[in-house]
């Protein structure tokens, strides 16, 4: 039987294997992220704690306020993946790049692995 140490330690080696790096680029800053499924409830609930934006992801995620927009590159079955409000608030704002999305709706899994995130291009 396994006592809570070996369970902690086994836990801590599973999220390590796990884990999902990719870069960010927000303004002048550049920063290698690495996070792993679960961690964050989303890509803007961790550019939010990883940069401190301000006026960021004002409407919390419901894909309305545009706020969170950010450019994506290498990340091939995120761009296609606009579901919800995504494509219609995108749309009201004129933005009609197919790789700008909502960092709201940019869950936070494995097709982020070694994507390129810029923030500030809107
Ligand atoms: S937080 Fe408002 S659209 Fe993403």
């Amino acid at each position: 039987m396994r006592n809570n140490t070996e369970i902690v330690m086994e836990l801590a080696e599973q999220r390590k294997n796990n884990t999902i790096a990719f870069k960010v680029i927000c303004f002048d800053e550049e920063k290698m992220i690495q996070t792993y499924r679960g961690e964050y409830r989303n890509l803007m609930t961790l550019l939010n704690e990883k940069f401190y934006l301000e006026n960021f992801g004002e409407c919390r995620g419901m894909g309305r306020c545009c706020t969170c927009v950010v450019e994506v590159e290498a990340m091939e079955n995120c761009l296609a993946g606009k579901q919800r409000n995504e494509a219609s608030t995108l749309n009201k704002m004129g933005i009609d790049q197919p790789n700008m999305r909502l960092a709201c709706q940019i869950m936070i899994d494995e097709e982020l692995d070694n994507a390129e995130i810029t923030i500030g291009v809107f």
